[in-house]
């Protein structure tokens, strides 16, 4: 067991990683999150940091929407690094993360996809996994890789799409099960009892 000194990023209310810090203080994952990044200044994933005494700032990534511009990714690394950062965990954060970043966390950055990969990468997957009339849905917590939500898989939890789902009832299911796979998966990779074989990441 080691334990986990996690930077978080996030772009919105930070629910995911509400879940890390209630496990951290339920005492159910060996973890401190040492800084939490947002690249909107008013992000509410960055209020409840502040709530929790947790080390926080608002990461400027302009000009782009989508990406980290590249001094807004030296800078990241810079202050994950600086913070004593060795798991990087992506909540929610809504951008595509590049490789230097990949490279200063080899095997230690984590997204969170609200869907059961490799079905429905990308954004509102929820809502595609409706409109494709799917029976199940679900969460996936990967490890980052230089591709979009298509890293290794550590854990994915499954939840059933009811015949009166709207876009919002399947993502509040779905984010009851992202609260507990995050957690999990942690806990994963703080045992060290996991091994990464291509594509499989193989536990216990
Ligand atoms: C979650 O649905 C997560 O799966 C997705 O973005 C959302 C973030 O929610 N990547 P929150 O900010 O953690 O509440």
């Amino acid at each position: 067991m080691a334990k986990l000194h996690l930077g978080v990023l996030g772009s919105g209310s930070g629910s995911n990683m509400q879940s890390i810090v209630d496990a951290i203080e339920a005492g159910t994952l060996d973890a401190e999150i040492k800084v939490v990044l947002a690249d909107f200044p008013d992000a509410k994933i960055l209020d409840r940091a502040r709530k929790h005494n947790i080390p926080c700032q608002f990461l400027d990534c302009s000009p782009w929407k989508t990406k980290l511009a590249d001094a807004a990714e030296e800078n990241c690394i810079k202050i994950l690094k600086d913070a004593g950062v060795d798991t990087v965990v992506l909540a929610g954060f809504m951008r595509i993360v590049k490789p230097k970043l990949l490279e200063a966390f080899p095997n230690r950055v984590l997204n969170i996809h609200p869907a059961l990969l490799p079905a429905f990468p990308g954004v509102h997957s929820w809502t595609q996994a409706l409109d494709y009339g799917c029976k199940v849905a679900g969460v996936t917590v990967h490890f980052v890789d230089a591709g979009t939500d298509s890293g290794p898989i550590i854990v994915q939890k499954a939840v059933p799409v009811l015949e009166d789902d709207t876009p919002e009832t399947l993502h509040a299911r779905i984010q009851v099960q992202e609260h507990i796979a995050f957690p999990e998966a942690l806990n994963i990779l703080a045992s060290g009892k996991y091994r990464i074989e291509g594509r499989r990441v193989r536990i216990g």
